[in-house]
């Protein structure tokens, strides 16, 4: 691995292609471009979560070390009769060495704070490290949506060993910003960093909420990457829409580098 950003104080920028692009083409062209940015914005850390039917072939012809890939899912077992699913031990065969578990969109397709409970230690035994995906629906008058993540963060970390938490990244992604036109102001997103730092120590001690890793995504683009990239105990940003587009991406890994 290129070196974890709590260690060297990199900010990372995950690009999360979700389904897109549609042909290999197209996603070793998206990959050769974001390969390229990367050697020059030196100082952010770079990792690609591309469709994992694509994940093998992209992994396989790159040489350097600017950028690593992350699967977008795993399943909870490790191997057996479970159609349509893919294991740790698959995608870190395939050259993954992060996953994003519960994320937004899969928790809209069923997937439990439960589940998300059971994948992470079984990614961690799989040897990749988990960005894991918490955020409220909605941001409710009465607080509600604070409980709704705290609880998210505290089940999804219950079974993680003492000495794992330094491979975990918490990413916060409100439901509501993610696909929508304009992030959160840097205030609120500062707020929300504080909320998942202080519930980690709340619940598992100051030491390890230290050595946890948390970023912020939803509506990162190349307008407000810069503002969002300074809010203070903030150690990255997860991209959707703006890392398919190079002009938008370059913008993002560039206020990453001077941040
Ligand atoms: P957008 O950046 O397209 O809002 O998507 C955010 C996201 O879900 C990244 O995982």
């Amino acid at each position: 691995m290129c070196g974890r950003g709590t260690i060297s104080g990199m900010k990372s920028v995950i690009c999360n292609w979700k389904m897109n692009p549609p042909t290999f083409t197209e996603a070793k062209r998206l990959f050769d471009v974001t390969k390229k940015l990367a050697a020059v914005y030196k100082n952010a850390e770079v990792v690609i979560a591309p469709p994992t039917i694509f994940l093998r072939e992209l992994a396989k012809g790159y040489r350097g070390t600017r950028v690593e890939f992350s699967a977008q899912n795993i399943f909870w077992e490790e191997s057996g009769s479970f159609t349509g699913e893919t294991s740790s031990i698959q995608v870190r065969d395939a050259g993954a060495t992060y996953v994003i578990i519960g994320h937004a969109e899969r928790r809209a397709l069923g997937i439990t704070d439960e589940n998300v409970q059971h994948k992470v230690p079984v990614s961690l035994k799989g040897k990749l490290d988990p960005i894991v995906a918490v955020g409220e629906r909605v941001r409710d008058t009465h607080g509600e949506y604070v409980h709704e993540v705290r609880n998210q963060i505290t089940t999804a970390l219950a079974n993680v060993p003492a000495s794992k938490f330094k491979n975990i990244t918490i990413a916060y992604e409100p439901v509501w910003s993610i696909g929508a036109p304009e992030a959160p102001d840097t205030n609120s997103v500062h707020q929300m960093m504080l909320l998942v730092r202080k519930t980690i120590a709340d619940a598992f001690g100051e030491k390890k909420m230290k050595s946890i890793r948390v970023i912020y995504g939803g509506a990162v683009n190349n307008e407000n990457a810069k503002d969002i990239l300074s809010v203070p105990d903030l150690d990255g940003v997860l991209v959707g829409r703006a890392s398919l587009d190079p002009y938008r991406l370059e913008a993002i890994l560039q206020a990453a580098h001077d941040a």
